[in-house]
């Protein structure tokens, strides 16, 4: 029997589109399926001032395709010498919805990233002000810190001392990877949420490592052992608003990830919903899934949910996603979840 589930029209809050012939290349593969997205501003260079996220934003909306139709919520980059008053015009102006917050070095194109949390305290002491969210990286960059511990050291040494030093100051924990990081979005007090990415859901360190390397797992954060991956589903599945997809949805190029120094990233737009789906249903959860991709982030972020919807349809025969996106800037790999979808976006 086939099953049918509409919902909400999705949302992402956590996409990187990049620019020129990959934007338009990867763009339709999220406008296809979801209504809005924040943009990540890590290009190089990064997005950091009004002007910047206005012209990349008139870029984007240039590369939707005729027909369809999607909103790019944008953020602005935040480095040392942002300039408080410019964050707040780019908000009064409509411009921005986020400002993003990468530890200098911790990511792909983070360099101009916040090395001494010091010196950014003017700006988010008026994002508190303004009500303005702030999307945070969470990871130390420490060297001294191992890899799959360093989201957890975060925690303890800068995002719960910053929360103490503002705590009117809203955030987004970006694409959370540990028990210990969903524990702490649960119980803390104040304005914080989460954002979970769907291979992180489907993934742990395991299929990245076990058996051969596959360098189309590795994004960062790296995904933990599978006792936090079980975490992970179970918040995502919770119904807690506090907990909401962010795919960060990450192209490269695949030379640049089949190399013997590989990007991070994963590239999961063009299925991350029937993905989805197949984690909501295997948790028994498929109620909940449209609190998770369409409701809750835009509660977060003071917007209405779509008011139009998308259904999927379960049938006995599988999705034929493509392996790769070709785009003008060469071919992309679409995450494999290693097993076959069986969800259907039909309409
Ligand atoms: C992102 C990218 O490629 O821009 N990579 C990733 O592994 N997630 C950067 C980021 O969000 O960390
Ligand atoms: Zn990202």
């Amino acid at each position: 029997m086939t099953q049918t589930l509409t919902i909400r029209r999705p949302d992402d809050w956590h996409l990187h589109l990049r620019d020129g012939a990959m934007l338009e290349g990867v763009l339709p593969e999220t406008a296809r399926h979801f209504g809005r997205a924040i943009i990540m501003p890590n290009l190089v260079p990064p997005v950091v001032t009004a002007d910047d996220a206005r012209a990349y934003r008139d870029r984007t909306l240039a590369a939707v395709p005729a027909g369809m139709a999607f909103e790019p919520l944008m953020t602005l980059y935040l480095t040392e010498t942002t300039d408080p008053g410019n964050v707040a015009a780019a908000h009064a102006a409509g411009l921005i919805t986020a400002v993003k917050l990468y530890p200098a070095g911790a990511t792909t194109n983070s360099a101009s990233g916040v090395r001494d949390i010091d010196r950014v305290m003017p700006v988010l002491e008026t994002m508190a002000e303004i009500g303005l969210p702030l999307c945070i990286h969470g990871e130390v960059t420490d060297p001294a810190v191992d890899i799959f511990d360093r989201e957890e050291v975060f925690l303890d040494t800068v995002l719960d001392p910053l929360r103490t030093r503002i705590p009117e100051l809203k955030v987004t924990l970006e694409h959370v990877t540990t028990a210990q990081g969903v524990d702490y979005v649960t119980a803390a007090e104040g304005d914080i949420a989460a954002t979970i990415t769907t291979h992180h859901l489907m993934i742990n360190r395991n299929h990245i490592l076990a058996g051969g390397i596959r360098p189309h797992y590795y994004c960062l954060p790296v995904a933990k052992r599978a006792t936090h991956q079980q975490a992970l589903r179970k918040a995502a599945v919770s119904g807690n608003p506090r907990f909401f997809l962010g795919t960060d949805s990450a192209p490269h190029a695949d030379p640049t990830k089949e190399s013997a120094c590989g990007c991070a990233g994963v590239f999961s737009a063009t299925n991350t919903l029937s993905c989805l789906a197949h984690v909501f249903e295997e948790e028994g959860a498929l109620d909940r899934l449209e609190g998770f991709t369409s409701r809750f982030g835009p509660a977060r972020y003071g917007l209405a949910p779509a008011d139009t919807t998308i259904t999927l349809e379960k049938r006995d025969d599988p999705v034929a996603y493509p392996a790769k996106i070709d785009t003008g800037a060469g071919p992309v790999t679409v995450f494999d979840p290693g097993h076959p979808l069986f969800w259907h976006v039909t309409a």
